[in-house]
């Protein structure tokens, strides 16, 4: 009986396609899977509208048929009345019809097909399933950006691109093209930009660099039309701005010679507000932008200008004065509104990111919401566009601890905030791929899978279904490989959750992806294989591996701290920032350690500008003698030990006694990440309460690249023995 239900499957399944092999990222808005397939040979012909002859070249090209037999036909056919990327495609036995009202909608529909093809390469005939879709995208603006400057990416990569995105039905590459590590694009009237700031000289004494002339930019742009993916380019102002500055120093403040950024940050440097020959070079820079790139928004970038230098520059002042602006911040705004005069009188929009909201946004800009939703609610809620791309769900340059695939999945770019007025001002959202830590050869690697996700949710307008989407996303992975995507993890692939209760810790592990099997080792005793949570007493080093389909797949590693204030309770008098919580109230007392590498790992508890004050709960009377709290250190991300840290103790939770003070001796500026724990030890301590005030250094000092921004205070752990 077995046997023949079998087979009898097997005939159904020959006869119509399931769902699940009509695979397709993004969904589409409507999808009816018949029987049968159409058979696509050297004996099938393609007749076409004159208005769609360069997508028929292109599905020419791509199929790699004549295209002029006599057994069926693929049709591109001009259909009245629908949006720009709405098609409807319709593949019966016989023919293979794709409709739209604009080569953009067949172009959409034809990369539908695309995906729809075989991925062997050695048939004779590719069979396609019979299906009609009629498909059309939820936001109108898709976009991924790509940031060619912090790593130099050739441009065949940036075409290679291109193609996956159209694949994935994205519609916009931003692309991020000057900034502090080099300028990358050609500027006839200013030749030093490539000549100078295109290069930089690392540590090792290394040159590195790059840019693209304008033949290149035709290029690209070329390739990109033929997809119907726009480009918009990025130019930033007025920060981000030191590889300009390098090359011709009169941009700045100070007019000082400077080099091309070879740190990660932001650098105080910026161009200089109250000179006009910068506002000369900007029009300059910006003319020759718009005449290489026929994008209708120019993005101007406006983010991270630190205030330093404008509030300690005379011409900068004057500026202020004679315009009558109240404050640096409305600088910026002056700054930005020129620009956006000049765009505007070419008939170009501005976009910036959310920064240029500070001091009065310019009339008519669009606002890129980075720092969260609130610069996308703010610029809707006054008749602004916005584009979503907050680092919560859209920094793909992130870990994946900090955004995953379901993350991505669930990302919904219309805040809840907006009426449905206020909501259409939201164009659609982009997700950024910065590149301070990706040079080219690993973009793939933290690009995909997540930008299944984006494209999904920026495109399809359905109900979510995670289940679905990641049984696509699984049927996706042979059509990355034959396009030759490098692709990462979904998640994290091995996490865990850590509970100390009863004098002992209980470890689960959790997997980051079904179909996976674990292994663990607590101090490298032998491996064992993972099924259900299991408990450490004492101060342990834990090792996991993971495999799927018996291949490796992650590895994690954590220290077990096991002290005399490990579980009990804190009390926070000042409390710590939203964005970087560790493991919330437990977190100093938790007994996991943070990495020196990973900041953003969950470990760490973060406080901006502000000192660190908390009070630890031992429940009786506790002698000890040694009490150690750990901070972390990245002046690059702003992350600085305390100046100062002091140790109380109280028998009564009232009354403290002050038993040590250390001040930290650590240069604010001294290279590189690390660790630095404040011990303080003595016999005997007998207390209930210990008080732990690190006082902030407050604001960044005058040498560091973004003086006067506030410092954050990174701690893991406060252990007491
Ligand atoms: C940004 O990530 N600085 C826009
Ligand atoms: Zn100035």
């Amino acid at each position: 009986m077995k046997y023949w239900t079998g087979i009898l499957c097997l005939l159904i399944a020959c006869v119509k396609p399931t769902l699940k092999e009509v695979n397709l990222i993004p969904k589409p808005q409507k999808i009816e899977i018949k029987d049968g397939a159409f058979s696509l040979n050297f004996n099938t012909n393609l007749i076409f509208d004159s208005l769609f002859h360069q997508e028929a070249n292109y599905l020419k090209e791509l199929l790699n048929l004549k295209l002029n037999g006599k057994n069926n036909t693929i049709e591109l056919l001009k259909k009245e009345g629908l949006q720009e990327e709405e098609f409807f495609l319709n593949i019966t036995k016989e023919t293979l019809k794709l409709e739209a009202s604009t080569p953009t909608g067949i172009m959409r529909g034809v990369q539908t097909l695309r995906q729809l093809l075989p991925t062997k390469t050695n048939v004779v005939t590719i069979k396609i399933s019979c299906v009609s879709i009629h498909d059309y995208p939820r936001f109108s603006w898709r976009g991924m950006l790509l940031d060619c400057c912090r790593h130099f990416m050739e441009k065949e990569f940036v075409m290679r691109y291109i193609d996956l995105l159209a694949y994935h039905k994205m519609n916009i590459l931003h692309w991020h093209l000057t900034e502090d590590q080099g300028w990358r694009i050609e500027i006839d009237k200013y030749p030093k930009l490539t000549e100078i700031g295109a290069w930089r000289t690392e540590k090792d004494g290394s040159n590195y660099g790059g840019f693209y002339t304008k033949e290149d930019i035709k290029e690209v742009l070329d390739y990109a039309k033929k997809r119907h993916v726009t480009i918009v380019p990025e130019i930033e102002f007025p920060g981000h701005s030191v590889a300009a500055i390098a090359s011709y120093p009169y941009l700045s403040c100070t007019g000082d010679s400077i080099n091309v950024g070879t740190e990660w940050g932001v650098y105080k440097d910026i161009y200089c507000a109250g000179n006009d020959s910068v506002f000369t070079f900007m029009e300059d820079v910006l003319m020759e932008v718009m005449e290489l790139f026929p994008s209708k928004y120019i993005h101007i970038g406006g983010d991270e200008a630190p205030k330093y230098r404008w509030e300690h520059c005379e011409k900068c002042q004057k500026r202020i004065k004679e315009e009558n602006l109240h404050d640096a911040h409305e600088l910026q705004s002056y700054f930005i509104t020129r620009i956006e005069k000049l765009l505007n009188k070419n008939g170009r929009k501005l976009i910036g990111w959310d920064e240029i909201l500070e001091g009065g946004l310019a009339p008519s800009a669009t606002v890129q919401s980075w720092r969260g939703e609130e610069g996308g609610i703010t610029a809707a809620k006054s008749g602004h566009d916005a584009i979503m791309s907050p680092t919560s769900h859209c920094y793909f340059d992130y870990d994946l601890d900090a955004t995953d695939l379901k993350e991505v999945y669930y990302y919904e770019p219309i805040p809840v905030e907006l009426t449905k007025d206020e909501a259409k001002h939201i164009l659609g959202g982009e997700c950024n791929m910065w590149s301070e830590r990706a040079p080219q050869e690993l973009v793939d690697n933290k690009v995909f899978p997540r930008i299944l996700a984006m494209c999904e949710v920026l495109w399809s307008d359905l109900e979510k279904d995670y289940d679905d989407f990641y049984s696509r996303v699984q049927k996706h992975y042979p059509k990355l490989d034959f396009l030759g995507v490098n692709y990462g993890f979904e998640s994290v692939p091995i996490k865990s959750k850590v509970v100390f209760n009863n004098n002992i810790f209980t470890v689960s592990l959790i997997k980051g992806s079904p179909n996976m099997k674990l292994e663990y080792s607590i101090n490298n005793e032998p491996w064992k294989k993972y099924v259900s949570p299991f408990s450490i007493d004492s101060t342990s080093n834990l090792k996991v591996k993971g495999f799927k389909n018996k291949n490796p797949y992650g590895e994690f590693e954590q220290e077990l701290i096991k002290h005399k204030a490990t579980g009990k309770k804190i009390h926070y008098t000042i409390p710590y920032d939203k964005s970087y919580q560790g493991n919330g109230d437990r977190n100093l007392t938790d007994g996991l350690l943070g990495s020196t590498e990973n900041f953003r790992d969950g470990y760490y508890q973060g406080f901006s500008g502000t000192d660190m004050e908390v009070i630890i709960d031992l429940d009786k009377i506790t002698t000890f003698s040694t009490i150690q709290t750990t901070f972390f250190q990245y002046y690059l991300s702003w992350i600085i030990l305390p100046a100062s840290i002091s140790y109380y103790i109280s028998e009564d939770g009232e009354n403290f006694e002050e038993i040590k003070s250390i001040i930290n001796k650590t240069p604010i500026m001294q290279e590189g990440k690390f660790k630095h724990s404040f011990l303080f030890e003595k016999e005997n301590i007998k207390a209930q309460y210990l008080k732990v005030i690190a006082k902030t250094i407050g604001k960044l000092p005058e040498e560091h690249p973004a003086a006067g921004s506030d410092a954050w205070l990174f701690v893991d752990e406060i252990i007491i023995n």
